[in-house]
């Protein structure tokens, strides 16, 4: 009984040392870039922005001002999800590919990233003002890279 147990014991050790053989050297990336930029932004990223941008802020008509957040547990979790989902897309526009070393797309695609994280976990705590807050400061983000060269049509 004891003997039969040991097989996958060994078996077992073999193959955590055939996990430790040296890696073949330089494999090419298996990230492919689909989408264009512009594919990029109306495929995910303004899909994802919309959902954050109209979940929180300020109408003023005829009653005065009213402002507005996620109300309900389903409300704020869909709302971080979302802006998770932009940190995630920030990620694609850091693909080197993508962003082909150029220093305005990567710092404002970082920046993009981190204040995505923000506004996702100040969701997750039900923090209205830290959250509408941080979705101002994602939005910059957004316009920080837009404002670049978007004019001239040569990407970031
Ligand atoms: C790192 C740079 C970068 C960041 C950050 C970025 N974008 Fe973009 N955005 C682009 C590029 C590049 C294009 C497309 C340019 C083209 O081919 O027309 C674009 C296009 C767009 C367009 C279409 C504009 C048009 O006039 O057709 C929208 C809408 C958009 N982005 C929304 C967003 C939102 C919302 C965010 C932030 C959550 C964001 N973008 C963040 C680079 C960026």
């Amino acid at each position: 009984m004891r003997k039969l147990l040991l097989v996958p014991t060994v078996t077992a050790v073999l193959a955590a040392a055939a996990s430790c053989a040296p890696e073949p050297v330089e494999e090419a990336s298996p990230i492919r870039i689909v989408a264009s930029d512009l594919e990029l932004m109306m495929g995910i990223i303004v899909p994802n922005a919309a959902v954050v941008w109209d979940s929180v802020g300020t109408i003023v008509d005829e009653t005065g001002q009213n402002d507005f957040q996620p109300e309900t547990d389903e409300e704020w979790e869909e709302v971080a999800d979302r802006a998770l989902g932009l940190a995630e897309s920030a990620n694609l526009l850091l693909i080197p590919e993508r962003s082909q070393g150029r220093q305005v797309g990567i710092a404002t695609a970082v920046m993009m990233r981190d204040r995505a994280i923000r506004a996702s976990e100040t969701a997750l705590l039900r923090d209205a003002a830290a959250f509408l807050d941080s979705v101002g400061l994602l939005y910059e983000s957004c316009v920080a890279c837009h404002e670049e060269d978007l004019v001239e049509g040569t990407g970031f």
